[in-house]
């Protein structure tokens, strides 16, 4: 793998249908598995490793978000990436840059309504680097996934040419979705942090044992503890809920200074999928 600071590198290394995982560094094992998927399409994998200012918002934790090019060179190779591509941000918004991706209301609402302006510079930053890297495909994370429902959005209303595949959450073994940011919590609020994962659970036994009232599937939880900024189902496409189509239940809360969020899919075909996917494992 080599890791390339511009655009003519990448370019220069790959050669075909390349697949595409943009990150902000931090890599973990959740990324790592976006990384692999990305590889079982047989073309060259280019990962991105850029912390964009554009979509931190003025009291967000731009300044103190983890950066460690080497730990994640070595995560990025041992999954199977080509390059990876860590540019600076003067190639990335270069002198003059002035145009903005706005990816239309969606992006105003759920983690938009305390995040303004946040998926538009998600946006923005993700049309860019597809400029820069030209990939046919790129894997974005079920984690954040108002992010992964905009950017397939965004694909297609601007006809981009970039497939986006979704990929599965990666969980602790107490259900903990990995984030780059659970390194920030401290040990009480790593314990609390349980609880995130424990509400969808509670949720998804409830779906599992043939609910299907929205407002009793809200009520399954026991928020106790969360600092809850919203816990909303909808449709799969963040549309309003159906109960006869697949849904998605998604938490947004704080733990301290940090905030987590995770969703879990309910499907009326796969019920008990969800509880399944968010049963405590045994440790590693
Ligand atoms: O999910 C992320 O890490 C970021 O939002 C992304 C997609 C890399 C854009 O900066």
């Amino acid at each position: 793998m080599i890791v390339a600071q511009s655009a003519d590198e990448v370019r220069a290394a790959v050669d075909g249908a390349v697949a595409f995982v943009p990150t902000m560094g931090a890599l973990h094992a959740g990324h790592a598995s976006l990384i692999r998927l990305a590889a079982g399409y047989g073309g060259p994998v280019v990962v991105s490793d850029f912390v964009n200012p554009r979509q931190f918002g003025p009291r967000e934790d731009l300044e103190r978000y983890p950066r460690d090019l080497e730990a994640d060179a070595a995560i990025a190779a041992a999954a199977g990436a080509d390059v990876l591509y860590a540019p600076d941000v003067a190639e990335v918004y270069p002198e003059g840059f002035a145009t903005t991706v706005d990816p239309g209301p969606l992006a105003a609402d759920l983690c938009g309504r305390s995040r303004p302006g946040h998926f538009a510079g998600v946006a923005t930053v993700v049309v860019r680097l597809y400029g820069l890297v030209r990939p046919t495909r790129a894997v974005f994370g079920r984690k954040d996934y108002q992010q992964l429902v905009l950017m397939q959005r965004v694909a297609r209303d601007l006809a981009l040419g970039v497939e986006v595949i979704p990929a599965a959450t990666v969980r602790e073994a107490d259900g903990l979705a990995l984030s780059s940011r659970n390194r920030y919590l401290d040990r009480p609020e790593r314990e609390r942090a349980a609880r995130v994962p424990g509400a969808l659970r509670a949720a998804a036994e409830a779906f599992a044992d043939g609910e299907r009232d929205a407002a009793a599937l809200l009520a399954a939880p026991d928020l106790d503890g969360l600092d809850l900024e919203y816990l909303e189902l909808r449709a799969d496409d963040l549309g309003p809920h159906d109960p006869e189509r697949r849904a998605v239940l998604l938490i947004a809360c704080r733990l301290g200074a940090t905030r987590l969020i995770d969703n879990v899919l309910l499907d009326p075909d796969h019920p008990d999928r969800a509880a399944l996917e968010l049963a405590a494992k045994e440790p590693a």
